[in-house]
């Protein structure tokens, strides 16, 4: 039976300049490049430049996704922006994003789900698609994480780094089978209670200060594995499929330690991994796009080949999507 579909047409990525490698933290805190590289995976990240936002990033990674779909930016008609670190409180990042892209129609939000960002908007944009509130829709992830950092907590300044990435999701006739290039299932959660183990310490309503990120890793850590192959299994069931369909898993890039073990909890071989976490650390929303990015790019990934996605972060929140490319 045919049916709608939010398929990929273009997807593309932007990182800030400058790039600061692993040694360069010993100048601020006790730590070595051995031991980041060895518990993280993390051998270098981008910071955004003093006065770079959060949607300049945006506009980079959007502008380098339009080129890849060859369109016009006036045809999007919706933009979907995960970001836990936006402009301004309010306008939406997304607004002022739909700006810098001339674009004066359709309509544009922001949404926030921490390092879950992108598979909660790439969720949500699929539904407005299916839905028939939007045929083209631009879905970021974008985040400037080094404005929320404790430069002297060893254990958190080393991971994060800044980025953003884009794809486009254009709605086109799929026949209802996994046959079909574009999402084909995903699957969302969030549990509240573990709100504490991943914060940040500030807020408009609370302190009126922006705060800075507040993480117990290991409780973190232990709630990832599982939590990630749990929901990657789940979406994969939905729709008939297992872990010896995916053709790429294109997990959340926050440690490399996380991503081998849930691929192993799954039974996908590492072969079969899109590892990018080296390059940039942990972009919070902005690491699916940007790993599909890069692996759309270097030739990894290809058309009609299944992906499976999957993120976790502050909240608890997780998820993760099954898509043909
Ligand atoms: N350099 C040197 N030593 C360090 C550093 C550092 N940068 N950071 C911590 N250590 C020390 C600790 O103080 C501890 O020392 P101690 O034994 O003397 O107390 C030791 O290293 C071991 O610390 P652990 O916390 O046990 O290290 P672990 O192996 O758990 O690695 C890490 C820590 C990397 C944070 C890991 O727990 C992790 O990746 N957690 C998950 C984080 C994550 O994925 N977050 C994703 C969501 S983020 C979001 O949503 C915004």
């Amino acid at each position: 039976m045919s049916t709608i579909r939010a398929v990929p047409i273009g997807v593309g990525h932007y990182l800030p300049k400058r790039v600061v490698e692993n040694a360069e933290f010993e100048q601020w805190v006790e730590t070595s490049d051995e031991w980041i590289r060895g518990r993280t995976g993390i051998e270098r990240r981008h910071f955004a430049a003093e006065g770079e936002l959060t949607s300049d990033l945006a506009y980079y990674a959007a502008i380098d996704a339009l080129d890849d779909a060859g369109i016009e930016a006036s045809t999007i008609d919706a933009i979907v922006l995960a970001t836990s670190t936006p402009d301004q409180t309010f306008p939406s990042t997304a607004t002022k994003l739909q700006a810098k892209l001339g674009i004066t129609v359709g309509f544009a939000f922001d949404l926030q789900a921490v390092c879950a960002g992108f598979a909660y908007a790439l969720t949500t944009a699929n539904s407005l698609i299916l839905s028939g509130q939007a045929k083209r829709i631009l879905v970021i992830g974008a985040e400037t994480f080094s404005r929320i950092m404790d430069w002297e907590d060893r254990t958190t300044c080393v991971l994060f780094g800044d980025g953003a990435g884009a794809l486009i999701l254009d709605a086109q006739e799929g026949s209802g089978t996994n046959d079909d290039r574009g999402v084909l299932s995903c699957d969302l959660n969030s549990d509240g209670t573990y709100n504490d183990i991943l914060y940040v310490d500030g807020g408009v309503s609370s302190t009126q200060t922006t705060g800075v990120l507040k993480m117990e890793g290991q409780e973190v850590f232990k709630h990832a594995v599982k939590k990630l192959a749990s929901s990657g299994e789940t979406a994969l069931d939905k729709v008939g499929l297992s872990g010896d369909d995916v053709d790429w898993i294109v997990p959340h890039q926050a440690n490399l330690r996380i991503i081998k073990s849930t691929a192993q909890k799954m039974n996908v071989p590492m072969e079969r991994v899109v590892v990018t976490v080296q390059d940039h650390g942990n972009t919070s929303a902005a690491s699916i796009p940007l790993a599909l990015s890069v692996a759309h790019k270097n030739g990894q990934i290809k058309k009609n080949q299944l992906l499976l996605t999957e993120a976790i972060g502050g909240g608890l929140a997780w998820g993760a999507i099954v898509l043909r490319w």
